[in-house]
């Protein structure tokens, strides 16, 4: 675990020195988990946008995308119930007078049995060697089954605390646990009590003419009030979707771990409306194919596994997770929620509008049901560098650090470089990447050994190096270097387009979707 929080920190280290993300405001000591994305991070940020988008939009006749404002009219807030309800619970140590999330707290005993476990797994599995049976050694280890019934008990517990929304059971577990504060050390608990996510600001120049609003903390609720504008001008036909990219904002009690709980992010949010009494079937359906989504990308299937809810949002009748092996465990990265007809009744009944389907072939009218998609950009963006960080032994002596990013979200496809900076090999170097440039994100370089140059890219995770040579001008011919390889071949230049098109175009991946 040590060493995986090690590696953890050098990939936050990483993504400064090499222009993917820097804290916000950094000259000014920075802004609580407030990130701005560098010139390599806006690339990869970007790709991962346009997979999503286009998977959604491009590849499903009946889904379309909006892009609605941030700012809304506050009684939306207050008919999804995110006023009343969008809250944490949070509790303070008296000692050290940090806060933390009582529910995080708790999840976090959790895992500790589990992990117990799982050392005496790997312990036993290591004793016996290949005749060892996990299925058998969990159903008779007493160690294991002692950890697994507190757990149990302990899971159990806190589900219905949740459920409940107890907040003084909460703080007993936390007391009944012996759950410490990391920096004090003491059991020194306040009370348990709930916290409001939303940031709010006024609108209006003059005090007694301003309203007080929010933004944003979810997008979903910018496609639920354009539910009729689109259904109508679309002409669209139950069931259908609607997609949306864009900013959220929440004040997160605790942010830590880099990107992962920001308090400014980004979501890509797709809502699918269907007849009441099918939601369930599409859930299901919306769940697999979110997970292939992910899988297609080659980080490695082992990697993801469903979580599903204990604690149903207030909005849902089933709820998932689709979670990746993040250096720090297991961790959301998306949400599948089957959020019944919920917001668009609220909607319904809060603006007076009337917010139905007529289905011709049911013929009669009803609110529709909706199953959500929902993925934080920054998550995704998290999880492909964590997958994709590796430090690898090149021979002796020799180290390097690759991203070994899926080709298609590479910021960088290729890096053309002249092998020296004279003999009209940079001229030369020039006319291929002017020639290459329409199709692909392409970097010039011919500063330091060739040696060096490589390293630069591998770090950035650029699938391809050219490098102009003297051959070159006599033949027309250039080496072409693939990353995770660091095999050479010598191509045409005529060839090249097809090379790097064959790795890094969105055709091949969307085709594994279908
Ligand atoms: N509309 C439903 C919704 O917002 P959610 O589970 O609260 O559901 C969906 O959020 C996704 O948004 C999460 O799976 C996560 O990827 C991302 N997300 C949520 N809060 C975040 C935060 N504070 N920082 C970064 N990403 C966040």
């Amino acid at each position: 675990m040590a060493q995986q929080e090690d590696v953890f920190k050098k990939l936050v280290a990483h993504c400064k020195e090499y222009g993917f993300v820097f804290p916000s405001s950094e000259i000014y000591d920075g802004l609580g988990a407030v990130y701005d994305y560098g010139q390599n991070g806006v690339e990869l940020k970007n790709n991962i946008k346009r997979y999503w988008w286009d998977a959604m939009v491009k590849l499903n006749e009946n889904i379309v995308g909006i892009d609605s404002a941030i700012f809304m009219h506050p009684t939306i807030w207050k008919a999804s119930g995110h006023v009343d309800a969008f809250n944490d619970p949070l509790i303070d140590n008296k000692d050290s007078k940090k806060r933390y999330r009582a529910d995080v707290l708790i999840e976090e005993q959790i895992a500790k049995y589990d992990d117990k476990i799982a050392k005496e797994v790997a312990k036993a599995a290591k004793k016996f060697g290949d005749s060892f049976d996990k299925e058998k050694f969990l159903a008779t280890s007493a160690h294991c089954k002692e950890h697994q019934a507190k757990r149990d008990a302990l899971h159990a517990r806190y589900a219905k605390a949740m459920n409940d929304n107890n907040l003084e059971e909460l703080r007993q577990i936390i007391i009944d646990e012996e759950i410490v504060c990391p920096i004090s050390g003491t059991k020194n608990w306040t009370d348990v009590r709930q916290f409001n996510l939303m940031f709010s600001t006024e609108m209006g120049s003059t005090a007694d003419g301003s309203m007080k609003i929010f933004l944003r903390p979810e997008t979903a609720q910018g496609i639920f009030v354009n539910f009729l504008n689109v259904q109508k001008t679309g002409r669209m036909k139950i069931p259908f979707g609607i997609a949306q990219i864009g900013k959220a904002f929440r004040n997160e009690i605790v942010a830590r771990q880099f990107i992962f709980r920001m308090r400014e992010f980004e979501q890509m949010e797709m809502q699918f409306f269907v007849r009441p009494g099918e939601e369930l079937k599409w859930f299901e359906h919306w769940k697999a194919i979110r997970l292939k989504w992910h899988k297609a990308l080659g980080m490695g299937d082992e990697n993801y596994r469903y979580h599903d809810h204990d604690k149903l949002a207030h909005y849902a009748n089933a709820a998932t997770d689709i979670e990746f092996r993040m250096p720090f465990g297991f961790k959301e990265v998306e949400g599948i929620h089957s959020r019944t007809n919920f917001d668009l009744s609220q909607h319904q009944q809060y603006s007076g509008k009337k917010i139905q389907y007529f289905d011709p072939e049911l013929n009669e009218s009803y609110v529709p049901y909706v199953i959500e998609t929902s993925i934080g950009v920054d998550r995704m963006f998290l999880s492909i560098l964590c997958g994709a960080y590796t430090e690898e032994v090149v021979g002796e002596n020799d180290t390097r650090v690759v991203l070994k990013l899926p080709a298609v979200l590479s910021p960088v496809k290729a890096a053309v470089m002249p092998l020296v900076k004279k003999d009209g090999l940079p001229e030369k170097a020039r006319e291929i990447l002017n020639d290459i440039k329409f199709d692909f994100n392409c970097q010039y370089d011919e500063k330091d050994s060739i040696g060096k140059r490589y390293r630069r890219q591998d770090a950035i995770g650029t699938p391809f190096c050219i490098t102009v040579d003297h051959q070159t001008l006599e033949d027309n011919t250039v080496t072409i270097r693939e990353r995770d390889t660091m095999q050479q071949e010598r191509v045409a230049v005529s060839e090249l387009k097809n090379i790097i098109n064959a790795k890094t175009s969105f055709t091949e991946l969307f085709k594994k979707l279908m």
